[in-house]
């Protein structure tokens, strides 16, 4: 593959698909901003080669699910607002992705200057991957530039249709290291090599736990899909979440994996979804009316002992529910040992969205080895699939 530095940029118009699928806030007055801005300060160090080679740097990105349709709250103005600030320079804004005023916009633009399109995901054809939208954006372009790792498990026009239909392509400095830094994992982890997963839902995390049960010497459960696998032991839960149609899947995981995955041994448990719901410590067997929101001091021990002697950590996905601050000691916990362990050597990568607010939320995000910033794509690549994407650039 061709790699962005190897591109002469002078002059030309660079289409570089960014991440921008960032976390808003609205004020009170309905003004809106970006609350976490990690992908778009992930994305600076490409938009600047660009703009630094005298290349005219056309973003585009998707945010949220408009489905096709043109929604204001789903404007990409708040994120050119933030990329403004954080380059210092002013963002030139689309008011779409596609017809003859975007084009003019474009000849407006002079080289190491800044565009933003507006959400690809306001045209239906994004999503369909629609062969004529992919056509309009190649209209755009001298050379096309993707750099959103986060969406390269995404067969979409800006990520996968118009990558056939400019010539000179490469993948942008991010996409090159997350996809360097994952290949690692999926390569030659250096052993001992401890995946942490966590989240919601088992149905979520299937692929992965399959694929880490080749690899990884320890597997550590967290999260409320640990209560499905607990459940799968025969352990009572109380009113914990579990999906009663995983538990056999839960089984049969636990069956392949021998003792290499961990569950909680204690549980901090409250009587509601309630971050003011008195909370205890459970041991063992969660009674009926208890609910298990966070592990326990036990399991943290645990937990912790194991990824202290690693040398190759992935995490993704917290521990509890770490939005609520009486249930987000133990993702807090973990996040301090990852710390402590790449402190004296380990590799360690934490991916997805929630344990990543997590460890950025902990200040502790520049002390691991790599924060991805792909949630189902770091998933999707850690499983052993194709990104198309990816793909797209090689082809
Ligand atoms: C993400 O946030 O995971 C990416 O931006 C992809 O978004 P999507 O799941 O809406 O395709």
């Amino acid at each position: 593959m061709t790699t962005l530095t190897d591109l002469d940029l002078q002059g030309k118009r660079v289409l570089i698909r960014v991440d921008f699928n960032v976390p808003l806030s609205s004020a009170e007055d309905g003004s809106r901003t970006v609350d976490d801005d990690t992908r778009i300060r992930a994305a600076l160090p490409t938009i600047q080669h660009v703009t630094g080679q005298g290349g005219i740097a056309i973003l585009i990105s998707h945010l949220g699910r408009p489905k096709g349709e043109v929604k204001p709250e789903f404007s990409m103005g708040p994120v050119g607002r933030h990329l403004s600030l954080l380059t210092g320079q002013p963002v030139v804004m689309a008011p779409a992705v596609k017809g003859d005023d975007v084009r003019e916009i474009v000849r407006s633009v002079a080289p190491g200057e800044i565009m933003l399109l507006e959400n690809a995901r306001f045209e239906a054809g994004e999503t369909s991957n629609d062969a004529d939208l992919a056509r309009e954006l190649a209209s755009l372009a001298d050379v096309y530039v993707n750099d959103a790792f986060g969406t390269a498990h995404r067969a979409h026009a800006s990520t996968e249709g118009v990558a056939h239909l400019v010539a000179e392509k490469a993948p942008g400095f991010l996409m090159q290291r997350e996809l360097d830094v994952l290949g690692k994992l999926v390569s030659a982890p250096e052993k001992p090599f401890v995946a942490i997963v966590g989240g919601a839902k088992v149905s979520d995390k299937i692929g992965i736990i399959s694929r880490l049960l080749d690899s990884a010497d320890y597997l550590l459960i967290g999260g409320a899909m640990a209560y499905t696998f607990l459940r799968a032991k025969g352990q009572t839960t109380g009113t914990s979440l579990v999906e009663e149609d995983r538990i056999d899947l839960a089984k049969d995981l636990l069956a392949k994996a021998g003792d290499r995955i961990h569950l909680p041994v204690d549980h901090v448990c409250a009587a509601a979804f309630d971050n003011d719901a008195t909370s205890s410590v459970v041991s063992g067997d969660i009674p009926d009316g208890h609910m298990g929101l966070d592990i326990g001091p036990a399991t943290v021990a645990d937990y912790s002992s194991i990824i202290s002697g690693a040398k190759t950590i992935v995490w993704n996905g917290p521990m509890g529910v770490f939005e609520m601050s009486n249930f987000a000691k133990g993702t807090h916990a973990i996040a301090q040992t990852v710390v402590d362990a790449t402190d004296n050597g380990a590799f360690s990568v934490v991916g997805g969205g929630d344990s990543v607010a997590a460890i950025v939320g902990a200040g502790m995000a520049d002390r691991v080895t790599h924060v991805s910033t792909g949630g189902g794509a770091m998933l999707e690549l850690l499983e052993g699939k194709e990104l198309p994407g990816v793909t797209a650039l090689g082809a």
